[in-house]
């Protein structure tokens, strides 16, 4: 067996099998602990171990928001923490966002009424983003709503009903 066979074993040369981490979070009020990579990104932990799927990987470089979630209480693009980062915090991902028994938030009400419905891929972490944003500038204008919301892309340029739906929730 030449050396280039996968698997073959060289004396010597024992394959590396990395450290294991576990973690410990509460995701959606649900706490549970599991073990990780020390490379393990928070967006592939919410969506591989969770199996959390609102939450999505729309780019590579960090700029597009499609994986937004809170990480105790502030706007988070999970695909820029790793995992064992978030040992021992709250998160909150577009899953939690609605009552246990349906009712909406009223920022997806308001996505919903306001047509700020776009595709599954920009939705969640446009939603999670704009939640944030109210949280801490209540009462924003439509600039600030555009400002607040810059690092959400929607690839299809679709703002306009998304900034109404956010100013329309502030309005409420
Ligand atoms: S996947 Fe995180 S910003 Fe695009
Ligand atoms: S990227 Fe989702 S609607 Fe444009």
């Amino acid at each position: 067996m030449g050396p280039c066979v996968a698997g073959a074993a060289q004396p010597g040369h024992e394959r590396s099998r990395g450290t294991i981490v576990q973690i410990t979070v509460t995701v959606n009020g649900v706490t549970s602990s599991h073990d990780v990579e020390p490379r393990t990104l928070l967006v592939h932990y919410i969506r591989e171990h969770l199996g959390l799927t609102g939450t999505n990987i729309g780019c590579d470089t960090s700029s597009c928001g499609a994986c937004t979630v809170h990480v105790d209480g502030r706007s988070v693009k999970s695909c820029t923490m790793l995992a064992v980062q978030a040992d021992g915090a709250e998160i909150k991902t577009i899953e939690g966002l609605a009552s246990e028994d349906g009712t909406l938030h009223p920022m997806q009400q308001a996505f919903m009424e306001n047509h700020g419905l776009q595709c599954g891929y920009c939705t969640p972490g446009m939603v999670m983003a704009a939640v944030s944003l109210l949280e801490e500038q209540p009462n924003p204008s439509e600039r600030d709503v555009r400002l607040g919301l810059e690092g959400n892309l929607c690839r299809c340029t679709g703002y306009h009903n998304i900034v109404q739906a956010v100013l329309a929730c502030a309005a409420k």
